[in-house]
């Protein structure tokens, strides 16, 4: 039985003259908010008249041509938009119409599309060499000068070339279409435009303006949303349709294809970002497929022009849907990084998975640390990075520590290290053949995680990278090839062999060699200097060198739980192991993972918890110490509170209500175990 929407189906007429205007205005959050974050502001999206500006003002359009552009589709999509929000956030940007039109800050943009968001950045950051080489591509624009620069490889372009091929190639094919082949090529052909316009420079100029706070990310939607979604944020999903004919083919974008699991997945994720208190707004093609999917939500449809179709004659209105949440969605102004420079450079961070990664509630920390007067800082359980990062990004001199070697090598690639980066050709030297690998992996864990090719390439690239000359550059090979495996695994784990909770995903078609490549890229844009000597350390934390006196200790200790364990080397054993080539760690042949024996730490257990943050607190007595904790942890606030007094006069307890970052347990959103509150233990 075909579906049909339930409510709120009419026409909405386009005005290409409204201009949307974005009203700001400090709010008071909750009072638990208030304590620790003070106000947030929130954004509320209206036609520019109406919001008391000059109608006259001209919003930033889109630089590229786009399959599936919405300019046409704004004034609904805008009238579905939430009445505030704290952030908009587009996964699936495109040509960036919606997202250029709401023209706000916090503004977080991504696409699975490198060129295209290379194109972004390029933008932002090159505009003035990006449209010399646009004025010598339409000085020389031809057929045959269009095919020759089609064919050239663009990594073996320098950036701003590239993106100045990938803007040329887009406003001069077939009716704008980026389609790529299997090998990810671009082949759409020539247009035969008799006088291409390639950009118009006030609009880039504003492009340029509006994107200089933005957060600009490459990748896959779901990674993209696990890592940065709040609640609060305004999120326009506009993904690949789904095929109203056999003729669309709108999801040939990128590489990969959207099929109908895809869409399944994504309606799940819609739900998700609900249930979170984020404000999805989702626009598809009128199918049964989309009604179906997204029946309990408030569905509109719309009709827009399409420009692109296969033939002229088929260039009619086409039906498409907007969704959005039922009730409008209660929201939590979430907290931001406050300092736009800051936020910018901290999108740059690879975040990942990583068991008690504080990633998500990195402006929190921000706020707290911020108001302390500190100029070095220790980040005594570094883990992923996330808070070294952030403490480089503020501008001090960090010292990060972890007793996995795979942690460690994270902190150098990306705290310590402030120039170097693996080039195209270094990574392609890494993934040679090495004369003589070992086959230690294969052996090992042949049939256990990864198949027998992909074992060998194990081996080969530890082989090739142990012997890399530069620690820094060898360090950013070892953190990639973490990343890459992780990446490779359902679920980021290593507690279990086979691939259990194989869910299609991209990630888990992705080779580990491509794996490492994108891994190697991130790492590379998350390399800058902020003018500090910066040391990466590897060792328990009881071991510290004894001149070792920084102005401010972070501790965020793996948390004793009464409800899971902390056991890091279970989870991570394979790639600690790759980090440190099995040396010193004895395999528990009996185990099925054929994870080590665990290192030893005093956090492993409530016995001798209590003792391990008083030699702790005790050793950096001098410094502002900074602890993270959770309410579901052993010792309870009040004892942790007791403990830091005995060693502190002044202790400021902050308080954060922390649900489970999107995605990482999302088995579990919606409900209550979820809300932890995290705590900022302050000992000055
Ligand atoms: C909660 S995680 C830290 C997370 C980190 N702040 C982040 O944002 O990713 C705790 C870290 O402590 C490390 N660790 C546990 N016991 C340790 C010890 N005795 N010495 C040094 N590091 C230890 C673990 O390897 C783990 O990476």
């Amino acid at each position: 039985m075909p579906l049909t929407p339930r409510a709120g189906t009419g026409m909405l007429s386009y005005d290409e003259r409204t201009v949307w205007a974005i009203v700001e205005s400090g709010v008071e959050t909750d009072q638990q908010q208030r304590d620790s974050v003070g106000s947030a502001t929130q954004l509320t999206l209206l036609p520019r008249s109406a919001a008391g500006g000059s109608s006259g003002a001209r919003q930033a359009r889109p630089f590229v041509k786009w399959a599936g552009g919405k300019r046409r589709l704004l004034p609904a999509i805008m009238a579905a938009a939430p009445p505030t929000f704290t952030r908009y956030m587009e996964p699936f940007v495109g040509g960036g119409a919606v997202a250029l039109a709401v023209g706000c800050l916090p503004l977080l943009l991504n696409d699975a599309n490198a060129e295209l968001m290379h194109a972004f950045r390029t933008v932002r950051d090159d505009l003035g060499p990006l449209l010399a080489l646009l004025d010598e591509h339409r000085a020389h624009h031809a057929e045959a000068y269009f095919y020759a620069l089609r064919s050239a490889d663009p990594t073996a372009l320098d950036p701003v070339a590239q993106a100045a091929r990938f803007v040329y190639l887009n406003k001069t094919c077939f009716n704008g279409l980026y389609r790529v082949n299997k090998q990810g090529q671009f082949n759409t052909p020539f247009g035969r435009y008799k006088n291409p316009t390639l950009y118009d420079r006030e609009n880039m100029q504003r492009v340029a303006q509006l994107l200089e706070g933005a957060e600009l990310h490459t990748g896959d939607y779901r990674a993209f949303l696990a890592a940065n979604a709040r609640p609060g944020d305004f999120i326009y999903l506009d993904p690949p349709y789904i095929p109203v004919s056999q003729y669309s083919d709108f999801k040939r974008y990128t590489k990969e294809q959207f099929r109908e699991d895809d869409q399944r997945e994504l309606a799940r994720i819609f739900d998700e970002l609900v249930a979170l208190g984020a404000y999805p707004v989702l626009s598809n093609s009128y199918t049964a497929l989309t009604l179906e999917l997204y029946q309990q939500h408030d569905l509109r449809t719309v009709e827009a022009a399409r420009n692109i179709n296969h033939d002229g004659a088929r260039r009619g209105p086409i039906r498409e849907v907007i969704v959005r949440p039922k009730r409008r969605a209660i929201f939590k102004p979430a907290p931001i990084i406050r300092d736009a420079a800051a936020q910018r450079q901290m999108a740059q961070f690879p975040s990942s998975r990583y068991m008690g990664s504080k990633h998500a509630i990195l402006p929190f920390l921000h706020d707290v640390l911020h108001d302390l007067e500190f100029t070095t800082a220790l980040d005594a359980f570094s883990g992923s990075g996330a808070v070294s990062y952030l403490l480089k990004t503020m501008g001090k001199a960090v010292v990060t520590n972890d007793f996995l070697t795979f942690c460690y090598h994270t902190a150098n690639a990306c705290i310590v290290n402030s120039q170097d980066k693996l080039s195209v050709g270094e990574v392609n030297t890494l993934l040679a053949a090495h004369p003589a690998p070992s086959d230690f992996i294969s052996r090992t864990f042949g049939g256990l995680y990864f198949t027998d090719d992909e074992n060998r390439f194990l081996d080969n690239l530890t082989a090739q990278i142990r012997e890399m000359a530069c620690a820094r550059k060898q360090s950013i090979a070892f953190a990639a090839l973490s990343r890459a495996c992780l990446r490779r695994r359902p679920r980021g784990l290593f507690t279990y062999t086979g691939v259990r909770y194989d869910d299609g995903r991209r990630d888990l078609k992705v080779s580990l060699e491509q794996h490492f490549r994108e891994a190697v890229e991130c790492f590379n844009a998350a390399v800058f200097d902020n003018g500090q000597p910066h040391t990466a350390l590897n060792g328990d934390v009881f071991a510290l060198p004894a001149d070792l006196r920084p102005d401010l200790v972070y501790f965020d200790p793996p948390y004793v739980s009464p409800h899971s364990d902390n056991d890091y080397t279970r989870r991570y054993h394979f790639v600690e192991g790759l980090a440190r080539n099995w040396q010193g760690l004895e395999i528990l042949e009996h185990t099925t993972t054929k994870k080590f024996r665990r290192l030893p730490s005093l956090f492993d257990s409530k016995r001798t918890i209590h003792q391990a943050f008083r030699t702790l607190f005790a050793r950096f007595r001098d410094a502002t110490i900074v602890v993270s904790y959770s309410s579901n942890g052993i010792p309870t606030k009040d004892e942790l509170a007791g403990l830091l007094r005995e060693y502190k006069r002044e202790v400021v307890i902050h308080e954060f209500d922390h649900r489970y970052s999107f995605g990482t347990h999302n088995h579990k959103v919606g409900n209550n175990q979820n809300l932890v509150k995290e705590y900022l233990f302050v000992g000055k």
